[in-house]
């Protein structure tokens, strides 16, 4: 089929006039990193502008301000198969998982003292866990080679899971190569060694179908700027399984987490629940950015979303076999019948210098992620199968033509 019918066909093609598209000529393989932004979200912001912030003043605070994180991350546990009182909108991808973190460190039995983590982990993730690491003396990190950068078979993991395990923590999808773990899998063999999973689903919520009740996955984190299109640094969300949240201790206490704030006690008491692991006043205006994004995820579904990304994943490997491969551009992603996520990387030694060339010459908006990388992301509400096709026809032109030549150099800024 032609990328013409298959957009054609294609059920979720609706979606794309509920985002603002500037500019049509635009091809935005980047919703992996910064997704589009909803007209709602830009209503919404302006509402919340004029009349919350313009008009209610303070009053807000109590006519839906102050519970937005549970109520933003009740609409976002939908997503990821988890309860309504499970998941918190709140801070950030990587201060959320250092109070998890730090959290599993602080209650873990005597003896586990290693931290199970892999190469494919996005890196700031690993800062995380060897920065905390050092506040507890003896914590080791274990971190699981994947050998060729793409893939990692859970045998791996598993057999660096044992009595002496105190967490393990895995990217759900590898931002690098979109490589995606069987969640399902690593949680069980996890819990059968008595190991808690926390699992960063920046790269997987709102792309792929997350079913963490079904595997009954202890923690999880997640952005909400890539797929839920929350909009730049939008806050991101932390999900504790129910009977873990009366153990969990926020290493960073604040008067959000404290069980009656109001009341002004100068004693720390922890929130019953969840709750206990917010910390200051959230970022209101951020917030409000990202309700659009995840109504819009709900509206459509995940299951007809993950089908269309499959489907735009399997046509752009077509392309690669047809169009790149015989320009020695490889591929740095499994293959459509592996375990994927919503992204596919291409290889080449000249990635970087192809990328800018891509931008800034022809408006095909990937990224480069060093040292060969270069990211095409489907989000499949936006995305279109004709935009694929332009995106690979012009990658070639720009490889076959060498016109990337004069934009070699050190990647600089914003890659
Ligand atoms: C997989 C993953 N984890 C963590 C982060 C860090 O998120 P933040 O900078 O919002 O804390 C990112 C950022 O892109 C990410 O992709």
């Amino acid at each position: 089929m032609t990328a013409a019918e298959l957009d054609a066909l294609d059920p979720l093609s609706g979606f794309r006039d509920r985002f603002a598209v500037t500019d049509p000529s635009v091809v935005y393989f980047d919703g992996n990193s910064l997704g589009r932004m909803p007209k709602q979200a830009a209503e919404s912001l302006k509402q919340a502008i004029d009349q919350q912030w313009g008009d209610r003043l303070i009053r807000s605070w109590g006519e839906g301000w102050y519970d937005l994180p549970q109520r933003l991350g009740g609409k976002i546990a939908k997503l990821i198969g988890a309860k309504t009182n499970e998941v918190l909108c709140c801070d950030s991808t990587s201060v959320n998982l250092y109070k998890l973190v730090h959290s599993v460190l602080s209650t873990r039995p005597a003896g586990r003292n290693k931290i199970v983590t892999d190469t494919l982990n996005f890196p700031s993730d690993l800062y995380l866990l060897q920065g905390c690491a050092r506040q507890f003396p003896g914590v080791e990190i274990v971190v699981v080679d994947s050998i060729d950068g793409i893939h990692l078979p859970p045998e791996l993991i598993e057999s660096e899971l044992n009595e002496r395990t105190a967490l393990l923590t895995l990217s759900h999808v590898a931002f690098k190569s979109g490589f995606r773990h069987d969640l399902h899998r690593l949680t069980q063999a996890a819990h059968d060694k008595g190991v808690p999973v926390l699992w960063d689903l920046s790269h997987s919520a709102g792309a792929v179908p997350i079913d963490l009740a079904a595997c009954q996955a202890d923690y999880a984190v997640g952005c909400t700027y890539k797929y839920l299109n929350g909009g730049p640094g939008s806050p991101a969300f932390l999900y504790v399984r129910k009977d873990l949240q009366e153990l969990a201790e926020n290493p960073i206490w604040g008067w959000f987490g404290q069980n009656r704030p109001f009341d002004f006690s100068l004693q720390y008491e922890p929130a019953p629940g969840l709750d206990r692991i917010l910390t200051g006043t959230p970022p209101i205006l951020s917030m409000i950015g990202v309700e659009a994004g995840v109504d819009l995820l709900l509206e459509a579904g995940i299951e007809a979303i993950w089908l269309k990304s499959h489907k735009m994943y399997e046509y752009a490997y077509g392309l690669w076999q047809s169009e790149l491969q015989p320009l020695e551009i490889g591929l740095g992603s499994p293959n459509p019948d592996q375990s994927h996520g919503s992204h596919l990387t291409f290889a080449h030694s000249e990635a970087y210098a192809i990328d800018q060339a891509l931008i800034q010459n022809h408006k095909v908006i990937p990224d480069f992620r060093a040292p060969d990388g270069i990211r095409f992301g489907f989000a499949p509400l936006y995305s279109k199968f004709q935009e694929v096709e332009r995106g690979v026809e012009i990658l070639k032109q720009v490889v076959e033509s060498k016109e990337y030549v004069r934009f070699g150099g050190e990647a600089r800024g914003v890659t």
